[in-house]
């Protein structure tokens, strides 16, 4: 099939590659020259396990980037909105997808023969059909559902792990206004055979993807909160807890060998400094927004974002504990990225650890195996050292705060082993064995 894929960050990129890979023949296409160019020359903009490797299979092949949006619309068959959809403050900002949606009609208008517009991007149910609908419509002077279709296809990848989530997704969801516009995407999910595939209607399918990440939003954010009551409770460590709890036959489940297997849900009951990344603040907030707009108030899920919005500042009154003044104290910062095997920095807590470390006057070194050319563009002019790797980063420290959960910094107490003066270690993610550390701190004990 021939399919158009406008919007190419994260999303956009990642099921481009993707779509290639099964065969399709895909257009994507983006405003920034610069993504263009990179993506053309097979240099991916962004860092994605496996990403670089499938780019380079397929640039030129199968897949080729442009900014020219109505020609890439004019020559396939189908086209996936991807564009982003950041939260301003009030509700989800739809500026991107209102421009696309219109430039995506005018193409429609000159363009003969039956094409179907597929929303990827996250947006909050109603949008597919009360905002994207009516801007085609007027600006290909066609009507839907005649002309053309009108479809909602969000997307669950996880940064870190997008293409092998993409290309063995547990479920494909299939919104659309009629039966034409979910066969045409159906058309375009045949290469994943065996996949559980949701046809239902474009609101539907809005409101499951937010649901999906309120789920697990919900699930971190309660077990942070459980994390700091077990950290004011003597003698008491969530990991233990939640060791306690996973065992539950319900989080547990038995297999007829009798073996116990623990569904992937469990890893989101733990403790640590915060959920990040583009997704889940941004997509909690605009479902409590959409909620008060709808006069139906989503208490539980503004306690979420309340408890998570605090946790980060959980690292620095751990090293208050240790250092009354953090004036001059040495604090090597371990991950940077929401969350490990990315390079985003989108809403990491990292951002406000370091933020409040160097506005108490900490002197910082930081480590990031993946995104310190990000982190050098979120943290400008700030006077953080980003070092070259984990050894540089912790060296003569007197403090080392774990941010992110990269396995490699599991080698930590091996790193330490040894050393005359032990430097103080925060663990912001339970990675570490607390009896491996001589100074050991960490969230929920
Ligand atoms: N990042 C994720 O992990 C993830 C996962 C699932 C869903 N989503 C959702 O997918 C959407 C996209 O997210 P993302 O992280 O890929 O965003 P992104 O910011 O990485 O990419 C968006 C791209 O759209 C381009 N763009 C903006 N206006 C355009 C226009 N008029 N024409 C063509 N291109 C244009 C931008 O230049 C950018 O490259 C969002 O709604 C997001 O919530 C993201």
């Amino acid at each position: 099939m021939k399919v158009s894929i406008v919007g190419t960050g994260y999303v956009g990129l990642v099921t481009g590659v993707c779509l290639a890979e099964k065969g399709h023949q895909v257009t994507c296409v983006d405003v920034d020259q610069a993504k263009v160019d990179s993506i053309n020359s097979g240099i991916p903009p962004i860092y994605e396990r496996g990403l670089e490797d499938l780019l380079k299979k397929h640039i030129g092949g199968l897949l080729r980037a442009t900014t020219d949006l109505a020609r890439a619309v004019q020559e396939t068959d189908l086209s996936l909105i991807a564009v982003g959809t950041p939260f301003n403050g009030r509700e989800i900002d739809l500026t991107f997808i209102k421009a696309v949606s219109r430039e995506i009609g005018h193409a429609l208008r000159n363009k003969p023969g039956y094409h179907a517009v597929i929303v990827k991007s996250t947006v909050v149910p109603g949008t597919t059909d009360g905002v994207v609908r009516p801007i085609l419509e007027e600006a290909s002077g066609k009507k839907a559902g005649i002309d053309f279709g009108v479809g909602m296809n969000p997307e669950f990848l996880t940064e870190g792990e997008a293409i092998s989530d993409f290309m063995s997704p547990d479920r494909i969801v299939l919104g659309g206004i009629d039966k034409a516009t979910i066969d045409q995407q159906a058309s375009l999910y045949e290469g994943f055979p065996g996949v559980e595939v949701l046809r239902t209607n474009n609101k539907t399918a809005e409101m499951i993807k937010y649901t999906s990440n309120a789920v697990l939003a919900t699930l971190i954010s309660f077990s942070n909160e459980i994390a700091n009551l077990c950290a004011s409770i003597n003698d008491v460590d969530v990991v233990d807890v939640m060791r306690g709890v996973h065992t539950s036959r319900y989080l547990s489940v038995d297999m007829p060998d009798g073996k116990r297997v623990q569904p992937s849900i469990v890893s989101f009951l733990a403790a640590g400094c915060g959920f990040g990344g583009s997704c889940f603040p941004k997509d909690v907030k605009a479902l409590v927004a959409h909620g008060e707009s709808m006069a139906t108030p989503m208490r539980l899920l503004d306690s979420v974002l309340k408890v998570n919005e605090k946790q980060p500042a959980k690292i620095v009154q751990m090293l208050r504990k240790h250092f009354p003044s953090l004036r001059g104290v040495r604090v090597a910062i371990l991950g940077l990225a929401f969350r490990p095997d990315t390079n985003d920095m989108r809403e990491s807590p990292a951002i406000p650890i370091v933020g409040e470390l160097l506005g108490e006057g900490a002197v910082l070194t930081s480590y990031d195996p993946a995104a310190m050319e990000e982190a050098a563009k979120v943290f400008k002019g700030q006077p953080i050292v980003f070092c070259r790797g984990l050894e540089e980063a912790i060296k003569d420290v007197d403090a080392i705060v774990l941010v992110t959960r990269w396995d490699q910094f599991r080698k930590l107490p091996g790193l330490l082993k040894g050393q005359r003066v032990q430097p103080l270690v925060i663990d912001g993610r339970r990675l570490i064995e607390r009896s491996s550390i001589a100074r050991y701190e960490g969230i929920g004990v």
